[in-house]
């Protein structure tokens, strides 16, 4: 029997256990005078996010997982698969995804390494947020 994202998010849900990002993950591009505050991820635990055959090699996909969070999962590597807060560290942009094999920031131009999360252009001086990433068979599993 498999266990559904939904019901890994609803069980995650329910433990109330809250971690803190220091980014705001809103979908649209955040203003430059934003001044929101750090953003609290209610969701924790072990989440299924999908399967292996949705990120192909040399790409990259976002996965929502709450209001505060977007996860970019990358395959830099033919069965090399990663996982990274899609928040941009510059200004707190939902990143566009990976892009001639580098994950860009539509919002001011950064860059980062699909590998590492590591920036390769600025303005963002920080890599992207790592996400504890377990491939289990054919499936994309995270830990927040
Ligand atoms: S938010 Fe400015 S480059 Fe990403």
């Amino acid at each position: 029997m498999s266990i559904s994202r939904r019901a890994v998010l609803g069980a995650s849900l329910a433990s109330g256990t809250a971690i803190a990002l220091s980014a705001c993950a809103a979908e649209t591009p955040a203003q430059e005078t934003s001044t929101s505050k750090p953003a609290q991820v209610t969701t924790t635990g072990d989440i299924l996010l999908g399967e292996t055959s949705e990120v192909a090699v040399g790409s990259g996909k976002k996965f929502p997982i709450d209001a505060m969070l977007t996860v970019l999962i990358t395959q830099p590597r033919a069965g090399v698969f990663r996982a990274f807060s899609a928040t941009c560290t510059h200004a707190g942009c939902i990143v566009n995804g990976v892009e001639q094999e580098e994950i860009a920031c539509g919002c001011h131009g950064a860059r980062f390494d699909p590998d590492n999360g590591m920036v390769l252009a600025g303005p963002a001086k920080t890599a992207l947020g790592k996400i504890a990433l377990e491939v289990r068979g054919s499936e994309l599993w995270i830990t927040i």
